[in-house]
């Protein structure tokens, strides 16, 4: 096959290398302006924190406990687009298992690393950047990117083999995790008001699913940079798994950004572009960004529950209304894909160029 984007623009840098090269000063292109900085200021929110939600509590014997469930569930999705879960269903042992992992994967030489390396055909593999457009400003981090879901886009040959169990454990979380998303989907189409299969079909039936570990390391000028700017996830949701540790993630919220404090053993579930589209902007793909820090690297797994790529994602009928008309004119998420991988994270102006009312 052809691809169109062969290789990068430029020679990739690992930004690992840089942090284990001892310097003290980072380079001009990881240097954000001034008004992108993270200021500390803003990071001392310690009272605010994003909803967290129990998820068991939506099966309870108690009407009003389950109706007041649904209700957290629903006015996060509307003025947050980001809520932590717990009594999820995972296994604790398993996230656990799969975050350690991932931790033995990066702490590999980066000779080991660079079999893996990643091209903008498919990013799948070990990466440092998310734009392909030369001269672009970079984030502090490394990453791992791979395909689960659809089948024809599983290749288990381009996984790490090291540590040994990775495969297998990435093979198994991913498993667990597409079936909480699946519950998600369903919590969410009954908070809209619509039947329970709703968005899951409004998906095309079948959903694309991909996992991205980030790998943020240590930074020697913190203030001047971040570990991936401000964004929001493109697909239809996304399931963090968050460093048990280590803070970094903010959330936008009221011209704020708010750091999330997570919950042990928790998901942090936020609403991408697609569902917001798909929602008529009922519920909310929310900007966030990563701060680093020079003390401790840092490492998430952010898994991608997508439509499927090659349906037109449009307004779902039942939320668009006289008062509200489509926000939205139809894309199918492939095409939508290309923006954001041209580019790098770019806030919200992709989803706002879709607005057919501007
Ligand atoms: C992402 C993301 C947040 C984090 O991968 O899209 O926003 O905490 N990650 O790493
Ligand atoms: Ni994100």
């Amino acid at each position: 096959m052809m691809n169109r984007l062969p290789l990068w623009p430029e020679t990739v840098v690992r930004v690992q290398h840089l942090s284990d090269s001892g310097i003290c000063v980072i380079p001009e292109r990881y240097v954000k302006k001034p008004s992108e900085r993270p200021s500390i200021s803003e990071s001392i929110d310690k009272e605010i924190n994003i909803p967290v939600i129990d998820l068991q509590n939506l099966c309870s014997a108690d009407e009003s406990l389950r109706r007041k469930t649904a209700d957290l569930v629903s006015t996060a999705c509307r003025e947050w687009g980001f809520f932590q879960v717990v009594n999820h269903g995972v296994s604790h042992q398993l996230m656990a298992e799969t975050r350690e992992a991932w931790r033995q994967f990066f702490q590999l030489p980066l000779e080991l690393k660079q079999q893996y390396a990643n091209s903008p055909a498919t990013y799948e593999g070990y990466g440092s950047r998310l734009g392909i457009g030369k001269d672009i400003s970079l984030d502090w981090g490394d990453y791992f990117f791979l395909h689960y879901l659809p089948m024809s886009l599983r290749d288990q040959n381009k996984w790490p083999t090291l540590p040994d169990s990775c495969r297998e454990l990435v093979a198994k979380y991913s498993e667990e995790v597409v079936k909480l998303g699946g519950k998600l989907m369903k919590i969410f189409s009954v908070t809209l008001g619509l039947s329970e299969n709703h968005l899951e079909q409004a998906f095309g039936g079948e959903i694309g699913a991909c996992l991205r570990a980030n790998y943020y390391p240590k930074c020697p000028q913190p203030d001047l940079t971040l570990g991936i700017s401000p964004h929001s996830d493109p697909g239809g949701m996304t399931l963090l798994l968050p460093d048990e540790n280590v803070l970094g993630l903010q959330v936008r919220h009221d011209n704020n950004w708010i750091t999330v404090k997570p919950v042990p053993n928790a998901f942090i579930i936020n609403i991408g572009d697609q569902i917001q589209v798909l929602t008529n902007a009922t519920y909310k793909s929310v900007e966030h960004r990563v701060m680093v820090n020079s003390v401790k690297e840092r490492l998430s797994l952010a898994f991608f529950y997508n439509p499927r790529s090659d349906i037109l994602i449009k307004p779902v009928e039942e939320l668009v209304t006289e008062e509200k008309p489509a926000l939205y004119s139809p894309m199918t998420f492939d095409e939508y894909r290309v923006y954001i991988r041209t580019r790098g994270p770019c806030g919200k102006s992709q989803v706002e160029s879709l607005n057919s009312q501007k």
